[in-house]
């Protein structure tokens, strides 16, 4: 099968470097996914795993759509095709009608730019394509589907997917209460691996707020999967789903043994300067089991003084579009960092693409992403 894993623009890198980790052969870079080739073991490993990534897909099919009909006749062409099949699901038991269905689109670059028009005429030609077929049609339900369908019509062409994730998969499910401006649950994922961190030392987040780039540092150094405490994912409802066979893939190890130095212990420090921020981490970290491993006080960033031995250290200052910082208050976090984390490893997520030189140390890798609606960077230090 065809699939694609999808992630925020400037993850493309990290999330290839997890497919790898994976053991998923030959990939394909595109903007915001990766393409791949598997079955669906591979399905269900990669929605359980993935740090970086938003939502696994499979291609159903593919058609030139110049206009309204041509969508509908491809999507029938699909239905009427019943021993058609995905890695042993067949087409006739994909689109049983009994099955309710949801359906998405995005259109770009095609005669066609009313998306609603594109999800109602591909909607037409499956239904009524079920109906020939059936005698009955599936039933549209948009908030918990059987079936979750996207539509990507790209000059002119129409792909049909499903998508085996339903919930991004950023939501890992820890998240009980949030506070201003958090990072999504795969950036903070993407700044423990970006940081190329073993697992060695503590990590200190000074500036905490809900306590995400914790808790994903600690997952990762664990080797807990990302999906571990998530309710559920659409391949759950799918036919084929074998929950035995899951259930020995949420078994195998989810952090490469390598990748974490022997003998490192979790510890956890989280600081902020905000009650309702350390209410919420503590929240947080309780609902993904790890308030155990955790440290939390309310406290200025710059009074904290680190354990003695050198960890992790990771920052996302509230110096994004909303939370406008000055470039004195940068330098003087450069100097935080030179003067109370010598030895450490930092990683900054610097919500703006030019305050972050201001930090007046060179990053020795340097990450731009799409953190929401805003631009971000990913620096990464080693503090000598
Ligand atoms: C962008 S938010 C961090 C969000 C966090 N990464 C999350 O996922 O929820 C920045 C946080 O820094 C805190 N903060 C700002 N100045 C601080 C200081 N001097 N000391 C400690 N915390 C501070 C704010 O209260 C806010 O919670």
């Amino acid at each position: 099968m065809d699939l694609i894993a999808t992630c925020a623009l400037g993850l493309e890198e990290l999330l290839e470097a997890e497919l790898a980790a994976l053991g998923v052969g030959e990939t394909t870079r595109h903007r915001g996914a990766i393409g791949f080739r598997g079955g669906w073991t591979d399905v269900w490993r990669t929605n359980w795993r993935l740090r970086t990534a938003n939502r696994v897909l499979v291609t159903l099919d593919s058609w030139p759509a110049e206009d309204g009909d041509a969508l509908a006749a491809g999507a029938g062409k699909l239905v009427d095709q019943r021993t058609r099949a995905w890695d042993g699901l067949d087409c006739a038991t994909l689109f049983q009608p009994h099955r309710t269905l949801a359906l998405r689109a995005s259109a770009s670059a095609s005669q066609i730019r009313d998306v609603r028009w594109v999800t109602l005429r591909v909607k037409d030609g499956l239904v009524d394509a079920q109906r020939r077929e059936y005698g009955r049609r599936s039933s549209i339900d948009k908030k918990s589907p059987d079936l979750a369908l996207r539509v990507w019509l790209h000059r002119d062409q129409a792909t049909l997917l499903l998508d085996t994730s339903g919930e991004p998969l950023d939501r890992r499910g820890y998240r009980v209460q949030t506070t201003e401006a958090p990072v999504r649950e795969n950036i903070a994922a993407a700044c423990v691996l970006a940081s190329r961190w073993d697992g060695r030392g503590p990590v200190v987040d000074p500036m905490c707020g809900s306590g995400t780039l914790l808790a994903e540092a600690a997952s990762f150094q664990l080797g807990r999967a990302a999906g571990a405490i998530r309710r559920g994912w659409s391949f759950q409802r799918l036919p084929n789903y074998d929950e035995k066979r899951f259930r020995a893939i949420s078994e195998e190890p989810a952090t490469p043994p390598e990748a974490i130095a022997p003998g490192s212990k979790l510890e956890l420090y989280g600081i902020d300067a905000e009650d309702s921020a350390v209410e919420a981490a503590r929240a947080n970290l309780t609902e993904a089991r790890l308030a155990d491993f955790a440290t939390l006080a309310r406290g200025d960033a710059f009074d904290f003084e680190p354990p003695a031995s050198p960890g992790l250290l990771m920052l996302n200052p509230p110096y994004g579009e909303r939370l406008e910082g000055s470039p004195e208050q940068w330098k003087r976090l450069g100097d935080l960092m030179k003067q109370r984390y010598r030895g450490w490893r930092a990683v900054v997520l610097a919500g703006d693409t030019n305050r972050g030189k201001h930090i007046g140390l060179k990053p020795s890798s340097r990450l731009p992403v799409r953190n929401g609606p805003l631009d971000a960077r990913i620096l990464v230090f080693d503090l000598y």
